[in-house]
C-alpha cells in the first residue's frame, strides 16, 4: 500500500465556477463559428466575428469515446444578441443518443432549450442555483438572457460525443428571442 496522500492537481471554484490546474481544456466560440445557428444570419455577418460567444473550459479524465467515464466542464455563455436573439451555445444530440447529462448553473440568468428526436421543445429557466437533468435522446443548447455571463456547469458521460450535424440540418424548432426586453419562446415550425 502506498500511504502517501497525493495533493489535488485540478480545482473547481463553486463560486465562480473556474476550473484550474493539469488537463484542463479550454475552447471558445465566436461569432464567426456560429454561421447558420442563428435565426438572422445577416445580423450574425454584421457582427465583430472575433466576438467571443461562449467559452468551455473541462476536465477530461479519460480519452473521449472511453465507456463508463465521465466528463466534467463548464460553459460561460457571455451576454448579447444577435438580431433578437440571444446569444447561446449551437446545440447538441448526443452521437451517442443513449447518454444524458446534467447541468447545474452556477452564475448568471438564462434558458436551457431541451428539443427531442421528433422535434419537440421545452425549455427550463436557469438561475443561480438550480439543476437540470438532460435526458437521454435530447438536444440540449444554453442561451444567456441576462447582463452578465452565464456559467453552467455539465457532467457527461466520456463516450457520449457530439451530434451538430442534426442541429445546422433541423435546427431547434424553437428560438429564445428578446421581445421587448423579454425573453420569449417563439416556435419555428
Ligand atoms: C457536453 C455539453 C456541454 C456543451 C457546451 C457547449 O455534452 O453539453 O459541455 O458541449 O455547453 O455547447 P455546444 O457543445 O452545444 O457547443
Ligand atoms: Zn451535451
Amino acid at each position: 500500500m502506498n500511504n502517501h496522500l497525493e495533493n489535488p492537481t485540478q480545482f473547481f471554484n463553486s463560486l465562480n465556477g473556474s476550473l484550474s490546474g493539469g488537463q484542463i481544456v479550454h475552447s471558445k466560440t465566436c461569432i464567426a463559428d456560429m454561421a447558420g445557428y442563428y435565426h438572422n444570419e445577416s445580423a450574425r455577418s454584421s457582427l465583430d466575428q472575433a466576438k467571443i460567444v461562449y467559452r468551455v473550459a473541462a476536465h477530461f479524465a479519460e480519452k473521449p469515446g472511453t465507456t463508463g467515464g465521465l466528463f466534467f466542464g463548464i460553459s460561460t455563455v457571455f451576454p448579447g444578441l444577435v438580431g433578437q436573439e440571444y446569444f447561446m451555445t449551437k446545440g447538441h444530440f448526443h452521437a451517442i443518443r443513449n447518454r444524458s447529462e446534467y447541468y447545474w448553473c452556477i452564475q448568471g440568468e438564462g434558458v436551457l432549450i431541451f428539443m427531442d428526436e421528433d422535434g419537440n421543445c421545452y425549455a427550463e429557466k436557469l438561475q443561480q442555483g438550480s439543476l437540470h437533468y438532460i435526458p437521454r435522446k435530447v438536444a440540449h443548447r444554453l442561451a444567456n438572457t441576462g447582463n452578465e455571463p452565464l456559467v453552467v456547469g455539465a457532467c457527461w458521460p466520456s463516450d457520449a460525443g457530439h451530434d451538430y450535424t442534426t442541429i445546422t440540418q433541423l435546427g431547434f424548432s424553437i428560438r429564445l428571442l428578446n421581445i421587448d426586453g423579454q425573453p420569449q419562446l417563439q416556435k419555428v415550425r
